[in-house]
């Protein structure tokens, strides 16, 4: 029988390619997001006229009250949960001197509020069933404040100290906790950027971050960079001391 399966931000990019690989592999997917008819498309061609194995649900992570009633209903539809995947997450553009208070509340609600308010009641069913996999999709922009998007890189980092406490919260109850720090990926989140499209850091699509994903959590990693040569660069940036740093236009 294939695992079941909740991807919340199933409705396009790295969450969207994670569902469809998920379902081509045979297990059972419930999509959250909110546009419903991107999480109905990908959900009519996971669906066979023999089985049902796609469920599109409509939810907005920022509706904190919501979140757990939708996980149950999620549950519900499955028979049971498996995976866990949070990849809703949003990066308005931010100019050199913004200061926009409302753009940094949208990335704290969806990256980081939205995450702890879903995760939490996905946490305490996993420690009652004993079993279960969380994966934050989080980025490589945690690792140290930026000048471009400074609230961006701070729910990021919030999100890996979230996820990192969860895990060793849940390593009792043998759950996997697995953050996922990927690098450039080509999506909707990234599409005004100029990314590099060769070299070591070249951007990846959503399909290969997808794949390499789902390798990381199958090996039972706690955290991982996406591709794995990101990880030689959250060394080297962490260790820059704050007054190079600070001259430092990345
Ligand atoms: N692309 C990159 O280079 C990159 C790099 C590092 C990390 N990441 C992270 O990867 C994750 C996925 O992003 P992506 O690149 O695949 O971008 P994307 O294609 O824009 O996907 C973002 C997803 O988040 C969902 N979302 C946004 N606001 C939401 C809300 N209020 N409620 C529910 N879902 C919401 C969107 O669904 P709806 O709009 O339908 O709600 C969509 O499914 C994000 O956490 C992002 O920060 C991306």
């Amino acid at each position: 029988m294939g695992k079941k399966i909740i991807v919340v931000g199933a409705s396009s990019g790295i969450g969207k390619a994670i569902a469809e690989q998920e379902l081509n592999a045979g297990s059972s997917v419930v999509l959250l997001a909110r546009r419903e008819k991107s999480l109905e498309s990908i959900a009519k061609k996971g669906n066979t006229s023999k089985e049902k194995r796609a469920f599109p649900l409509v939810f907005d992570v920022t509706k904190f009250a919501t979140a757990e009633k939708t996980f149950q209903k999620a549950v519900s539809i499955l028979g049971g949960v498996d995976e866990v995947y949070f990849a809703s997450g949003v990066m308005p553009e931010i100019s050199k001197e913004e200061y926009n208070t409302g753009k940094d509340l949208e990335m704290l609600n969806v990256n980081l509020l939205g995450a702890v308010a879903f995760l939490n009641p996905v946490a305490s069913f996993f420690t009652k069933q004993k079993s279960g996999k969380i994966i934050g999709i989080s980025s490589i922009a945690g690792e140290r404040g930026r000048k471009g998007n400074p609230v961006y890189n701070t729910s990021k980092a919030g999100l890996n100290t979230y996820l990192e406490a969860l895990r060793n919260r849940l390593s009792e109850s043998n759950v996997q906790v697995t953050t996922i720090k990927p690098g450039f990926v080509k999506t909707d989140m990234t599409k005004g950027l100029t990314l590099p499209e060769k070299g070591l850091l070249k951007a990846i699509t959503a399909e290969e971050a997808a794949e390499k994903i789902r390798v990381i959590v199958a090996n039972g990693k706690d955290e991982a960079f996406v591709p794995g040569i990101w990880a030689l660069v959250a060394l080297i940036i962490r260790n820059i001391p704050n007054f190079i740093f600070k001259k430092l236009s990345i």
